[in-house]
């Protein structure tokens, strides 16, 4: 991975046929991208997505696992099933799956767990809602969510995480955090990894902002020295805006 990473969560929009169509439009827009570039498509878009982006400077991600490898789990993905059919990387811990699914700091450490040891790349999810952030708990609370989830991650391990930031007040509202309010708080997110491990691993962590990311704003959120990169919603969903924030990751 490399430090600047533009990834689209797609949540649950497209089908297959979708998929592809909206794949084959963004590969000729973002072929000379200088970020990396990582699509999350649902369970089912998965094939068609790695099939539209074999040979493209295009990555694939699912959007959950489960920590267990295989079992009586109805309904479950693990991350081992998404390995072998060749994804690359998982964003875990996502407010919409924390809110409505019941994830929780515990869970969303063992699927951490679960990719990492399946040979998953993660894109951890951390933010606070709108009440901590005006009781003034957002440090505590994205500290917290970070330690926890990294819990018995390696230093080694930590290569294959990236970080989003992404407060729950600003996604899909288009209230986006001011690039000041953005940058703070990935700031302390790198501070709290230093201290997890060391100020070397900290560098060279990606943090990316999510929460209203688009077309408009997303130069200015990229110019702050602790966004590294962005995870991007509705603005995923049209390949021109998409390629405009990758285009401004430099
Ligand atoms: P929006 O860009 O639609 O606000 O969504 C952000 C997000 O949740 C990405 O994971």
């Amino acid at each position: 991975m490399g430090k600047y990473v533009i990834a689209g969560n797609w949540k649950m929009n497209k089908t297959p046929a979708e998929a592809t169509a909206l794949i084959n439009e963004l590969k000729p827009l973002v072929a000379n991208a200088s970020c990396d570039v990582i699509v999350g498509v649902p369970f089912v878009d998965l094939p068609a997505a790695l099939e539209a982006t074999a040979g493209t400077n295009i990555g694939v991600a699912a959007q959950n696992c489960h920590w267990k490898e295989s079992g009586a789990y109805t309904g479950e993905i693990s991350a081992a099933m998404l390995k072998a059919m060749g994804v690359g990387t998982v964003i875990l811990g996502h407010s919409e799956r924390r809110t409505y699914f019941g994830d929780t700091n515990e869970t969303v450490a063992q699927r951490v767990r679960g990719a990492l040891d399946a040979g998953l790349n993660v894109i951890l999810c951390v933010g606070e809602y709108l009440e901590q952030r005006e009781q003034g708990v957002t440090g505590e609370v994205v500290a917290m969510q970070t330690k926890i989830a990294l819990g018995g991650v390696s230093e080694e391990e930590l290569k294959r995480v990236i970080i989003a930031y992404e407060p729950v007040w600003a996604i899909g509202t288009g209230k986006t955090a001011t690039a000041e309010q953005a940058n703070e708080v990935c700031a302390l997110i790198r501070a709290t990894v230093a201290g997890l491990y060391n100020d070397a691993a900290a560098k060279a962590l990606t943090i990316q902002y999510g929460g209203s990311m688009n077309a408009g704003n997303a130069a200015d959120l990229l110019a702050q020295p602790d966004v590294d990169g962005g995870l991007i919603g509705g603005a995923a969903l049209k390949a021109n805006d998409f390629s405009i924030i990758v285009a401004a990751a430099k």
